[in-house]
C-alpha cells in the first residue's frame, strides 16, 4: 500500500481526485465490491447468499460484529432491536413543526438528527458500550420514524410498534394499517421488503457513508453524523434515484415513447439520465438489480399483478437500453434501484417515501463503518486538500 502521507512530507506532493474516483479514504473490513465482475459481499459473505438464506436483522448483526449471529446471539440482538422501537414521547412533537406536504427526507434529517438531545448521556464515541447502544437504537427507531412521516404527511394517527411482530412486519404494520385494521403480515411482501433492506445495507464507501465518516472523523456523535449521511443520500444521483426511477417509468408510461427517452438521456445537451442506470463502481452488472428483478416478479405474482404495466416497462426498456451501443460502450447497467421502486409501489408504499426507506436499510451499514473508524488507533480528522484555482495575491488599492 502506497504510503500516501510520507510521500506528502517528503514530497510535497498531493493527489487530485475529483469524485474520489481512485483514491481510498479509509481501510474497511466491512464490504467488499468487485465492478468488474458484479460481486458483492458482507463480511466475506455473497449478497446472493444473504439475501436468499439470512434476514435483515441477522444481516446487521454481521454488518455490526463481523460474524453471523448463532440462535442465542440472534435472539437477543431481535429483543434488543425490539425494546428500543419507540420513540420519546417528545418527538412526537417535533412532527407539528413541519408542513404536511413536507418531504420524508427533510423530516428525517431533522427527526434523526434531534435523537443527540434524546440520547446526550449514552453516547460517549469511546465507550464501545455506548456506541452499540447508539447503533441498536438508530436500527431500532429510524423505521419507525420513517413510519411516522408517512402518517404525519396523510394526517394519519401514528401507529406505536407492535413488539410481537418481527422487524418488517412491524415496520409495514406502522407504515400501512391503521388503528381500525387488524394487520395480516403478507409473507411473501414481508420477504420482499427484507430483502430490500439485505440489498441496501451497505455498499462500502458510497457518498453517503463517506460522509457519515467525515462527519464522525471530528468526533460529532452518531445520531449527528447518520443524520449527514441521510442528507447526501437523498440526492437523485444517490438514493433519490429509486422514487425518479418509478417517476420515469410514469412519465414515459408508454413502451412506444421508450425510443425517445433513451434518444434523450444519450443527448448530451440534455441533462436527462435514465434514472435507475449506471454506477460508479459497477461497470459490467449490479448484482443487486438481478435479485431485485427477482423479488419484483415474486411480488407482483403474489399480488396478481404479473401484468403490471410498469414492470413490463421497465423490463422492455431494460432490454433495449442493454442492446444500445451508447449504454453498451459506456458499460450502464441497471443499478439496485431500477427495481426496488416497482416493488415498493406494489407493496403500496407511496414514491415519496422510497428514499427513507432505503435510509432504513442503510442505517445499519453508516453505523457499522461509524463504529470501525471510531475503534481505528490510526483514524485522523477527514481533512481533503484542494487545488486551488483562484486569484493570486492582490492588494486592495489605496482608497
Ligand atoms: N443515463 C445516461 N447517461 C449516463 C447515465 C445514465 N443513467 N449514467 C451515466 N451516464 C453517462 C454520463 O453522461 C457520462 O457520459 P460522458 O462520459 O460522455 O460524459 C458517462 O456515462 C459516465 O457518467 P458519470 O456521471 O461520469 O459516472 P459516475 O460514475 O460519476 O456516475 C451515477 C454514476 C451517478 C450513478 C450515474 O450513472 C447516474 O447519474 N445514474 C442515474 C442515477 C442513478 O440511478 N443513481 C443511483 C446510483 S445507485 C445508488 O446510489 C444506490
Amino acid at each position: 500500500v502506497l504510503d500516501v502521507q510520507s510521500l506528502y512530507k517528503q514530497t510535497g506532493m498531493f493527489t487530485f481526485d475529483p469524485g474520489f474516483t481512485s483514491t481510498a479514504s479509509c481501510r474497511s473490513a466491512i464490504t467488499y465490491i468487485d465492478g468488474e465482475a458484479g460481486i458483492l459481499m458482507y463480511r466475506g459473505y455473497p449478497i446472493e447468499q444473504l439475501a436468499e438464506q439470512c434476514t435483515f436483522l441477522e444481516v446487521c448483526y454481521l454488518l455490526l460484529n463481523s460474524e453471523l449471529p448463532n440462535e442465542t446471539e440472534i435472539k437477543a440482538f431481535e429483543h434488543e432491536i425490539t425494546m428500543h422501537t419507540m420513540v420519546h414521547d417528545q418527538v412526537n412533537l417535533f412532527f407539528r413543526g413541519f408542513r404536511r406536504d413536507a418531504h420524508p427526507m427533510a423530516i428525517m434529517v431533522g427527526v434523526v438528527g434531534a435523537l443527540s438531545a434524546f440520547y446526550h448521556d449514552a453516547m460517549d464515541i469511546h465507550s464501545k458500550a455506548d456506541r452499540q447502544g447508539c447503533a441498536v437504537r438508530l436500527i431500532a427507531k429510524v423505521p419507525t420514524i420513517v413510519a411516522m412521516c408517512h402518517k404525519y404527511s396523510t394526517g394519519m394517527p401514528f401507529m406505536y410498534p407492535k413488539n410481537k411482530l418481527n422487524y418488517v412486519e412491524n415496520f409495514m404494520r406502522m407504515m400501512l394499517a391503521t388503528p381500525c385494521d387488524e394487520y395480516e403480515p403478507n409473507p411473501v411482501l414481508v420477504r420482499a421488503l427484507d430483502r430490500i433492506l439485505i440489498l441496501h445495507a451497505d455498499h462500502e464507501q458510497n457518498a453517503s457513508t463517506s460522509t457519515v465518516r467525515l462527519a464522525g472523523s471530528s468526533g460529532a456523535n452518531p445520531f449527528a453524523c447518520i443524520t449527514a449521511g441521510i442528507a447526501c443520500l437523498w440526492g437523485a444521483a444517490h438514493g433519490g434515484a429509486n422514487e425518479a426511477v418509478l417517476n420515469m417509468l410514469l412519465e414515459i408510461d408508454n413502451v412506444s415513447r421508450i425510443g425517445q427517452y433513451i434518444d434523450k438521456a444519450k443527448d448530451k445537451n440534455d441533462p436527462f439520465r435514465l434514472m435507475g442506470f449506471g454506477h460508479r463502481v459497477y461497470k459490467n452488472h449490479d448484482p443487486r438489480a438481478k435479485l431485485m428483478r427477482e423479488t419484483c416478479h415474486e411480488v407482483l405474482t403474489e399480488l396478481g399483478l404479473h401484468d403490471d404495466k410498469m414492470f413490463k416497462l421497465a423490463l422492455e426498456l431494460e432490454r433495449i437500453a442493454l442492446e444500445d451501443d451508447y449504454f453498451i460502450a459506456k458499460k450502464l447497467y441497471p443499478n439496485v434501484d431500477y427495481y426496488s421502486g416497482i416493488v415498493l409501489h406494489a407493496l403500496g408504499i407511496p414514491s415519496k417515501m422510497f428514499t427513507a426507506i432505503f435510509a432504513m436499510g442503510r442505517t445499519v451499514g453508516w453505523v457499522s463503518h461509524w463504529d470501525e473508524m471510531i475503534a481505528d488507533p490510526d483514524q485522523k480528522i477527514g481533512r481533503p486538500r484542494q487545488l486551488y484555482t483562484g486569484q493570486t495575491r492582490r492588494d486592495i488599492p489605496i482608497r
